[in-house]
C-alpha cells in the first residue's frame, strides 16, 4: 500500500484543500493529513476559526482523509514519515523547496496551489461584508 502524507491548518475548509487532498489521494492508496493544532498555529502565527477538533472532524469526513493526527511541531516529519510509513509527502506550491530535506526519506512532491482561494482570503471577505449581511438577514 502506498502511503502519502501532508500537513497543513485547513481553517474554513474551501475548493482549494479539497483540490489538494484529492490530488494527493491519488498520488497513492491511504492520505495521512497532519492537522496543525491549536497551539502550533499560533507559533505559526496563524489564528483559525474553527478548533482543531473541529476541523480534525471534517476533514475526516472527507472521502479523499484516511488518517488525521495532529501537528504540533516542525520537527516531527521525519519522524511520522517513518512511523506511519509513508511513501509520498505532498505539499502545495507555496512551500515549494521548503521540505526538499525529506528527499532522504520519501518522494517529496508540491502541488500547484489552485488559484484565488485561502482561508484568509475567505475570512477577510466575510468580516467586510458580515455587518450589511447581517442587517440583510434580520
Ligand atoms: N492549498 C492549495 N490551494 C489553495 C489553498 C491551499 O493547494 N488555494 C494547499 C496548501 O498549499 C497546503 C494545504 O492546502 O498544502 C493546506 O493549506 P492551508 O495553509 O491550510 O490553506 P490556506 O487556504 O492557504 O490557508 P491560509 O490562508 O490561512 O494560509
Amino acid at each position: 500500500m502506498k502511503r502519502v502524507i501532508t500537513y497543513g491548518t485547513f481553517d474554513v475548509l474551501h475548493y482549494g484543500h479539497m483540490n489538494l487532498l484529492k490530488r494527493a489521494k491519488i498520488l497513492g492508496d491511504y492520505l495521512i493529513v497532519g492537522l496543525s493544532d491549536d497551539k502550533f498555529n499560533a507559533i505559526k502565527n496563524k489564528r483559525s476559526y474553527y478548533t482543531y477538533d473541529q476541523r480534525k472532524m471534517m476533514l475526516e469526513a472527507c472521502r479523499y482523509v484516511d488518517l488525521v493526527i495532529p501537528e504540533n511541531t516542525w520537527e516531527q516529519k521525519i519522524e511520522d514519515i517513518q512511523k506511519y510509513q509513508a511513501d509520498v509527502f505532498v505539499m502545495g506550491n507555496d512551500w515549494s523547496g521548503k521540505f526538499d530535506y525529506l528527499k532522504d526519506y520519501c518522494e517529496v512532491i508540491y502541488l500547484p496551489r489552485t488559484p484565488e482561494v485561502s482561508s484568509t482570503k475567505i475570512k477577510y471577505y466575510l468580516s467586510h461584508i458580515g455587518d450589511k449581511y447581517v442587517q440583510k438577514v434580520i
